[in-house]
């Protein structure tokens, strides 16, 4: 299969009406969408991203009015933090209605529901007017991308097109939330921060991200989010100098050698949005190790971190 990279909105809908995958933008990382209520196309998604069909997706709607009939329940809390945060990476995790099919949840009752503030992604949504399923736009277990090139890296002759939205903006993955004992609690860190929805709620959601009772989201799988190049947290020693890529959070005079910064004045949410390009950067620069800063462990830096450390997962000896 051929692979096209364009910005024609109508040739994405056909295809979408058709049953296939495209690449879409949005402002967190390129997804891999196709039509929800067409079980072959989800399928395909599996297929192109060689992810297991035990690891559920996420359900992109347009407004909450479209979301509705798929969901059983939308709890008052829930309602407060999409009023708030919604269209945006935000991703709230509810009891399903028999709209939804069981290929896109995992056989769980609960489904996965977001509201994307891409406008391209918006409008492409409104035209189809029914929801999409998308996981993000890579292969399984590597780099998420921010680009409609990173896409195509990943999924060259897997897919028909991909729509091209430019660099997405936030650039991590949707903060992923659900509701137990009446408290809010958090799956995935991401583009919302605790501190964020903290402020909402009036108390800090806890977070629950790490694996139990099996695998629940591919974001608590140990290893993942990983580079083809050993990644380690930290700084590299001084006799890797040229072997090894160190990438920075802010200027660092001290490094010799490649060297990659993500914010110049070292701004966490400028870092965020850089993080994914300079990881499939520093993949191509042909360096046997690539070590990266520790962000601080707050705000973005507890997302960043959580990726970073499931990617160094995967070379930890
Ligand atoms: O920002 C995002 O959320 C991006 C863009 C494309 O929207 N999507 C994304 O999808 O990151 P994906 O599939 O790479 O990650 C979604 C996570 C997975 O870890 C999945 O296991 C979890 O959401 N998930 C989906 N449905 C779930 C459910 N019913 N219960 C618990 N976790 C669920
Ligand atoms: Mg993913």
């Amino acid at each position: 299969m051929n692979t096209e990279i364009g910005t024609d909105l109508n040739k994405a809908l056909t295809l979408l009406q058709s049953g296939q995958t495209v690449g879409v933008p949005t402002e967190t990382v390129y997804g891999l969408a196709a039509d929800a209520n067409n079980d072959d196309a989800i399928l395909d998604i599996f297929k192109a991203k060689g992810r297991p069909t035990s690891n559920p997706l996420i359900l992109h709607f347009a407004s909450l009015t479209q979301a509705l009939p798929y969901i059983d329940v939308f709890p008052e809390i829930f309602q407060k933090l999409a009023s708030v945060f919604c269209p945006g990476p935000l991703t709230f995790i509810v009891p399903k209605s028999s709209l939804v099919s069981p290929l896109i949840t995992g056989g769980q009752d609960t489904v996965a529901i977001r509201f994307p503030k891409h406008p391209t992604l918006q409008e492409l949504l409104s035209a189809l007017g029914r929801p999409l399923a998308a996981p993000s736009a890579n292969l399984y277990g590597q780099l998420s991308p921010t680009t409609a090139t990173h896409v195509l890296e990943q999924l060259t002759g897997r897919i028909p097109y991909i729509l091209d939205g430019g660099a997405c903006w936030e650039g991590l993955e949707s903060t992923i939330i659900g509701l137990e004992n009446e408290r809010v609690l958090i799956y995935r860190h991401g583009g919302v921060t605790t501190e964020a929805l903290a402020e909402v709620l009036g108390y800090s959601p806890a977070a629950k991200v790490h694996e139990h009772n099996g695998v629940l989201t591919s974001g608590m799988v140990k290893h993942h989010y990983a580079t083809q190049t050993p990644l380690f947290l930290g700084f590299k020693p001084s006799h890797e100098n040229q072997n090894a890529l160190q990438i920075t959070i802010g200027k660092n005079e001290l490094i010799t050698g490649p060297h990659l910064v993500l914010s110049q004045d070292a701004a966490l949410t400028e870092a965020a949005r850089n993080l994914y390009a300079a990881l499939h950067e520093a993949d191509a620069a042909q360096v046997l190790k690539i070590y990266v800063e520790p962000f601080p462990n707050n705000g973005l830096g507890l997302a960043m971190n959580d990726r970073l450390s499931r990617a160094a997962a995967k070379f930890a000896s």
